[in-house]
């Protein structure tokens, strides 16, 4: 069996520029989202991610034609020729963000048929908040352990209320009420940049939405939508694992594409810890430099605005030699903390107790083999191994493929030493060429 590993080796100060490729929790629904407007919409600014390559698997197995150039970043869906809408277990099971076509397709088509996405590594995951709101709109939903059928004759408008700001069921919800006749309220909706993106390309399709603060998203369906042309925002989750690797290195880094306003409780407590962030004048671009004697912080994961779950493993890693003891939270995920055993293996110093982990900053990792448990967690793994005395083994790189778009080139532009390999059964190491993920 071909196990792909990386090794990352300790790196000097990161240091340099560095893009940031387009987000993949925006992309993902923004591509689902194409299945409400008949017709070839262009997407710009699309990472080359397995996530991508699965979802593409998806819509052109529902017989949409897509022509995606990895070299521009860019996606041509004719979703005109969509013509059936069930979900194959085989795809479900890869993604779970599959799920995220059950809206459009009930839109459109008045029926979603799909293996129920299964839990993960972070948690659960159940979709009951999809589910109920679904048939609060007069979904029809047949389902088994593993299987659920939808049909609808008519989608109703209703004012629907999440119990907790689920950001893919506000997703599938509002796409869903996009082509249906009347007003849908979704009140405690999840405002996400990533929900705030998906809302602008239904706009410019020509939904209409609005959002109510506190948070409240309001749709006056539409008879129609239009294909239109699109770019995705950047990925504030690779520019704040990015800004990380700078900052645990002692270096200094620009993100020309960054967007500062998205990622504000995130670059408060960066400096907090003592580093030194400077913002574009026209509200793009981050700047930072890092300080040679960080300070612990805690924090605590939430809904947006407050601190991403998705940046929590990562920041850990800042904590583990920062001076200071950390307490962090994590309050959106029941099991979002299975990096602290492998960060445990590399000399950190981490009492975990329930959803709260307790970091005291060390003078030093140590390399160690360790597995990526999710997409997060394969990130500060790469990072605690660019610190780390000695070599660091990651496998477990299905994770780090789904979420980032060559984020390991990114890091060894900037000086970091992070090399992929293959070990054969016959023990030859030989590099995988990157490019071909
Ligand atoms: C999206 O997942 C993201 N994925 C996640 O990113 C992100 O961590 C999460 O939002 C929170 O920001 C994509 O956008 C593809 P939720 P989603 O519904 O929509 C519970 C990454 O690493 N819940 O907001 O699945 C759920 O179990 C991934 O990029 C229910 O109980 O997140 C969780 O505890 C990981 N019932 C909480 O709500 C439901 O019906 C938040 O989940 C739905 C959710």
């Amino acid at each position: 069996m071909v196990t792909d590993f990386i090794r990352i080796s300790r790196s000097p100060a990161l240091k340099g520029a560095c893009e940031i490729s387009g987000a993949k929790n925006a992309v993902l629904v923004i591509m689902a989202s194409t299945i409400l407007a008949a017709g070839k919409s262009i997407l710009r600014n699309v990472p080359v991610s397995s996530d991508v390559l699965t979802m593409i698997e998806l819509l052109e197995y529902f017989g949409a034609e897509i022509y995606f150039d990895q070299v521009d970043n860019r996606i041509e869906i004719d979703s005109s020729t969509i013509v059936q809408s069930e979900v194959c277990p085989n795809i479900m099971s890869r993604m779970r963000a599959s799920f995220l076509v059950m809206g459009p397709l009930l839109a459109r088509f008045g029926r979603a048929s799909m293996a129920l996405p299964g839990g993960c590594s972070i948690g659960q995951r159940p979709i009951d908040y999809h589910l109920i709101n679904f048939k609060k709109m007069g979904v029809i939903i047949e389902e088994d352990a593993y299987y659920l059928k939808a049909t609808c004759q008519q989608l109703q408008a209703r004012r629907l209320v999440l119990e907790y700001p689920s950001v893919g069921a506000t997703e599938n919800i509002l796409m869903a009420a996009t082509l249906t006749s009347g007003i849908t309220e979704i009140v405690n909706a999840a405002l996400e940049p990533e929900v705030q993106d998906l809302i602008n390309i239904l706009k410019k399709m020509g939904a209409n939405i609005s959002v109510q603060a506190p948070a409240t998203i309001v749709i006056q369906g539409v008879e129609q939508l239009q294909p239109v042309e699109y770019a995705v925002m950047p990925d504030r989750l690779e520019a704040g694992s990015l800004l990380l690797a700078a900052a645990i290195t002692g270096g200094e880094i620009s993100i020309p594409n960054a967007q500062p306003h998205v990622m504000d409780v995130f670059l408060l407590k960066l400096e907090q810890m003592g580093h030194t962030i400077i913002t574009g004048d026209d509200g793009r671009g981050i700047f930072l430099q890092a300080t040679s004697k960080p300070q612990a912080v805690s924090f605590k994961t939430g809904p947006y605005p407050g601190f991403p779950t998705d940046l929590q493993a990562p920041m850990m890693v800042a904590q583990t030699l920062a001076d200071g003891v950390s307490i962090i939270e994590e309050t959106v995920f029941e099991n979002r903390l299975l990096h602290i055993k492998e960060l445990q293996k590399m000399g950190a110093k981490i009492e975990q107790h329930g959803t709260k982990a307790i970091v005291t900053g060390v003078n030093q990792l140590v390399g160690a083999s360790v597995v990526a448990s999710d997409i997060r967690a394969s990130c500060a793994l790469v990072l605690a191994g660019l610190v780390a005395h000695g070599p660091t083994h990651m496998t477990g790189l299905v994770h780090f493929d789904r979420g980032y778009d060559r984020l390991r080139e990114k890091l060894t532009q900037l000086g970091g030493r992070v090399e992929r390999f293959s070990s054969e059964i016959l023990g030859i190491e030989d590099k995988l060429d990157q490019q071909a993920l």
